[in-house]
């Protein structure tokens, strides 16, 4: 990896061992950004007090500084090293090591990122809708950021293992497939609104089912039934699966997100899991009947009034609960998937649930330091008021309709910017579609997840600031100039060259792009991905400003540009792909 900021810090290390022995090989050098060069080394301030303690007389930090540059070895990559202030080294970086580094990312396939070394079976689970439900906003929000977190896992080589826990299980089925039968498993099968709605479906069979006596039996006969696994009852579950499994599709399918119906483990999976799940938690001691259910107390966990929490295990009614389903499934994915990590991206008020399974989970010695749970919090989506995100009228926002509304107004902002009239309406439709979907899946992206933020169409669809239209219209400046001058960005091999100060700042930021995916991956937070990218735009658009390309000084001026034009094309294209963000041709 050529980030310079790891460079540095193997040279400092080896400088420390040679100055000061080999036991100071590994010290943390303390590479930081330098407001007076690239890069500083800050190590002799902590290190001059280390050998006062070892030698028992005062250390000058600067001397220490100074001993640490006498066997500094940087030649190659460092023009100008100087001791500055208490003793930090300032290390600015040559021009000519930049350009060669940018060449290597030009010429990788990958562009300078390394698969990662230690790769490692992740399971993401993400989206994780409900069945006879509609998604709504939150789940928008864990689709996408889940989605990307996976990307970003992939193309670092981890095996990644997608998994779309969606909740098809449980009480409200009695309900939903006696409604099913009452209004005609026909209708389902037509796909007729009085099924394939599914939020008046919910509501009709809730109404029903509060209101009508003889109802609500029929529906807990039928949730016995279900437990039980009766064939027609599990037929007309299925119906119900399948329609909602087509509507979440659709919604995919629209948002450019890499799930299919193979990465579907729904919590029906876990059913036959459930009663060998609880007897290992009975056989360590770890459940206990408490007040008739059972449960289990992970330590450090307590009430109000100071009393233990427990995580119910099976109700007293010997039924199971969503943490069972979530205690189930952790056993299966360290028994059976045999995975290292496991990433939840669910919403945040699902904290608490999340601490006490991977306590229980610890205790049960299903994750320790081999296996790694996280959850990766989303936040709220809020209106521009401020409140949660709702409909006018107080109802929960459909998100297909979400979508539309963010097409229509990226149409509008597309249309307001100067738009190529070479465009014809086929096209354009096909270009605002991107917009409209990547600047929701941006903004979604570019705050960390979990941050609540507002969901106002109007600045994601803008194509100024730190937004997906920005971004896309960035590499579809870069394209132009590449068409204007009839050549191909594959052929665009520089050499590349550092002059300008503008060609210095982006041929650099393309140095780190490992750095930031890696730190991306190992935090599950693709925001840092977005920022880079956005930086990188910036970059790039203060070389396009300064740095006339195809109208360049000279020829080697203009191959170069035309190179750095293209490792950033295809480097803005790659970290705007792992976000989830599709990239138009032509704007
Ligand atoms: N289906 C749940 C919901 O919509 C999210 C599931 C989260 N995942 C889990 N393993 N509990 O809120």
């Amino acid at each position: 990896m050529s980030d310079p900021q790891f460079v540095l810090a193997a040279r400092v290390q080896a400088a420390l061992a040679a100055a000061f022995g080999p036991s100071y090989a590994d010290s943390d050098p303390v590479i930081r950004p330098s407001q007076f060069a690239d890069l500083q080394a800050n190590v002799a301030l902590p290190l001059a007090k280390k050998l006062q303690a070892e030698r028992g007389e005062k250390q000058n930090p600067r001397a220490v500084a100074q001993e640490i540059v006498d066997h500094l070895e940087v030649s190659d990559l460092v023009a100008n090293v100087e001791i500055s202030g208490p003793g930090f080294i300032n290390l600015t970086l040559s021009d000519a090591w930049i350009a060669g580094e940018a060449q290597g990312v030009l010429a990788d396939a990958r562009l300078g990122v390394p698969r990662s070394g230690a790769p490692q079976r992740v399971v993401v689970e993400y989206s994780s809708p409900n069945v006879a439900k509609e998604m709504h906003v939150g789940h928008l929000r864990t689709t996408i950021v889940g989605d990307s977190i996976a990307r970003i896992l992939d193309f670092l080589g981890h095996d990644v293992i997608r998994d779309n826990h969606v909740g098809d299980w449980g009480t409200p089925f009695g309900m939903l497939i006696e409604h099913l039968l009452d209004v005609g498993v026909d209708a389902a099968e037509r796909d007729d609104s009085s099924v394939s709605d599914l939020t008046a479906f919910y509501q009709a069979a809730r109404a029903k089912f509060d209101s009508e006596p003889a109802f609500a039996g029929r529906a807990r006969r039928r949730v016995v039934a279900l437990q039980a696994g009766d064939a027609e009852t599990m037929r007309l579950w299925q119906i119900l699966v399948d329609v909602s499994t087509r509507y979440f599709n659709t919604v995919y399918e629209r948002l450019g997100v890499t799930l299919t119906d193979a990465d579907i483990k729904g919590e029906s999976f876990y059913n036959d899991a459930l009663a060998p799940t609880v007897a290992e938690l009975e056989a360590k001691g770890i459940a206990v009947v408490s007040e008739g259910a059972l449960c289990a107390f992970p330590p450090g966990f307590t009430g109000r009034e100071g009393e233990p929490l427990p995580v119910i295990i099976r109700k007293s009614d010997g039924g199971y609960n969503y943490s069972t389903t979530d205690l189930a499934t952790i056993r299966y994915r360290v028994d059976t998937e045999d995975v290292q990590r496991m990433i939840y991206v669910v919403g945040a008020p699902q904290a608490l649930h999340f601490q006490m399974v991977f306590a229980v989970s610890r205790m049960a010695g299903w994750l320790g330091d081999e296996v790694r749970a996280e959850h990766a919090q989303i936040g709220n989506v809020l209106g521009v008021d401020g409140k949660i995100l709702r409909t006018r009228a107080g109802g929960t926002v459909k998100l297909a309709e979400l979508l539309d509304e963010a097409v229509e107004r990226a149409g509008r902002a597309y249309d307001e910017h100067a738009r190529d009239d070479t465009i014809d309406g086929a096209e354009r439709a096909d270009i605002v579609e991107k917009v409209g979907i990547g600047a929701v899946k941006y903004a979604d992206l570019s705050v960390s997840r979990d941050s609540e933020y507002i969901f106002d169409l109007d600045r994601m669809t803008s194509f100024k600031g730190n937004t997906g239209p920005y971004l896309q219209y960035a590499t579809v400046r870069i394209r132009s100039i590449f068409r204007k001058g009839g050549v191909s960005p594959d052929d665009a091999l520089g050499p590349i060259l550092v002059a300008h100060e503008a060609e210095r700042a982006l041929a650099l930021r393309l140095l780190t792009f490992g750095t930031v995916l890696e730190q991306a991956a190992e935090t599950a937070e693709p925001h840092r991905l977005a920022n880079y990218v956005f930086e990188l735009a910036q970059d790039y658009t203060t070389f396009f400003e300064n740095c006339p390309v195809l109208k360049a000084p000279d020829e080697t001026t203009k191959q170069s540009r035309l190179a750095l034009c293209a490792a950033t094309l295809r480097t803005l294209s790659t970290g705007l792909d792992l976000l989830g963000v599709p990239t138009p041709e032509r704007m």
